[in-house]
């Protein structure tokens, strides 16, 4: 598979909406996915100012908005390079000139490997991945092809979901990946054991270079005190096992975390890059913390087809326009209701979001009035659509096509 064509099938997907440039969101038909610029270009630049005043490298999660137009706007920002979950992102981000990529995936079979050695012939790539078998069958694809890639061993920080479980485990898949290079090889190993510069020094080797670690502390959210909590156990992990490579020679000069939810305070943590995703839109899930309501940049806008049922209107946006995440911890319903404070989603089928309504709002809610939700998750949601609309002061100035909508090998 080659990248070709992604952008000319993302852009005739995305055609349909063309005619609503210039026009007011309260004209457009529903349902439909709208993003404010202002408060994108705000969380945009808030999350780039603080990873260049912190000294800290910021890999955007290109899984949130798949679409080239953010990309190009956080690359503009500052960012160093980009994160990708799937090897089919990283061959249409990297077709489409982004890069540095890092797939923070364990990326399995034959197939992906010779692709991911065809993308490290483009663009330099990293991979994070937990296990020898992974590295192995990669390494042999980058060598086959005579590309090179850099790798995170990834620990797990408590979340239980991918990363090996210590400093011990970690450093012994280093060393096994370390042993995959042909004597003579790739030289990540540092001589005297000091971490060496974050330029690949084997650069003219292929193969894969251990380059350090990684983690996603996705279980780490809530106020403030309770994230610089769940850091503090996750940083306990990152030293111990950045030391331990550090006293086998074992180059760690790149230390990968972070969350939307942990962001702000990756610099009392010995990370060097973060990867926030879901930042540029936001959320429900994540108006905790460092983020409020109002940084929440991506609303589906609905209209009601229904108040037959006495106490409640229907809108036509249901699971298969708004996603099916969960409310966040504390939280009930399906995304919160900006336009009708007081209402909540309590179902959610495919295509009907049916809302309880307060008795003033039951009183005057009527067929066609149209209403707007933040999401419980902003990701799961813009997946399922094929252009966000980007607004300014409720007028429509882009249309933002997905790149690697479905997309999924
Ligand atoms: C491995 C990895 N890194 C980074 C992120 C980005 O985190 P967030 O969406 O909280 O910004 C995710 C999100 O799922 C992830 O799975």
């Amino acid at each position: 598979m080659s990248g070709a064509g992604g952008l000319r099938d993302a852009g005739a997907r995305a055609a349909r909406w063309e005619d609503a440039i210039g026009r007011h969101v309260s004209e457009l038909e529903t349902p439909v996915v709208v993003a404010d610029l202002d408060v994108v270009d705000r969380n945009v630049a808030r999350a780039a100012a603080y990873a260049r005043e912190r000294g800290l490298a910021l890999w955007p999660h290109l899984k949130t908005h798949k679409t080239v137009a953010l990309a190009a706007r956080q690359r503009d920002a500052g960012a160093a390079g980009f994160t990708v979950a799937k090897t089919r992102e990283a061959e249409l981000f990297a077709a489409a000139g982004f890069g540095p990529l890092l797939l923070h995936y364990p990326a399995w079979g034959t197939a992906k490997w010779e692709r991911l050695a065809q993308v490290a012939g483009q663009v330099p790539l990293t991979v994070a991945l937990d296990s020898l078998a992974a590295a192995e069958g990669l390494d042999r694809a980058l060598r086959a092809r005579g590309t090179s890639a850099e790798v995170l061993i990834e620990l797990d920080a408590g979340m239980r979901r991918t990363g090996v479980g210590g400093a011990a485990e970690a450093l012994a898949l280093a060393e096994g990946v370390e042993r995959l290079a042909p004597a003579g090889g790739a030289a990540s190993h540092s001589a005297g054991g000091a971490p060496m510069s974050s330029a690949p020094s084997g650069a003219s080797a292929s193969g894969l270079r251990v380059a350090g670690i990684s983690c996603y502390p996705g279980h780490v959210r809530g106020t403030l005190a309770e994230v610089r909590d769940g850091l503090a156990r996750v940083e306990q992990l990152l030293r111990a096992t950045r030391d331990a490579f550090a006293a086998a020679g074992i180059r760690c000069d790149r230390v990968s975390g972070g969350s939307t939810a942990t962001l702000f305070l990756a610099h009392e943590t010995v990370m060097t890059e973060v990867r926030a995703g879901n930042y540029v839109f936001l959320d429900r899930s994540e108006a905790r913390g460092a983020w409020q309501e109002d940084d929440a940049a991506l609303q589906v806008h609905a209209s009601v087809i229904s108040t037959s049922v006495p106490g409640r209107m229907v809108l036509d946006t249901g699971s298969k326009t708004l996603g099916e995440a969960g409310a966040p911890a504390g939280l009930t319903g399906w995304g919160r209701l900006t336009t009708a404070p007081g209402a909540e989603v309590v179902s959610l089928n495919e295509e009907h979001a049916v809302c309880e309504l307060p008795p003033e709002l039951a009183a005057t809610a009527r067929v066609g009035d149209r209403h707007q939700l933040v999401p419980n998750h902003a990701c799961t949601c813009v997946n399922l659509h094929d252009a966000i609309l980007a607004a300014r002061n409720g007028v429509v100035e882009e249309v933002w096509p997905l790149l690697t909508r479905g997309e999924v090998r």
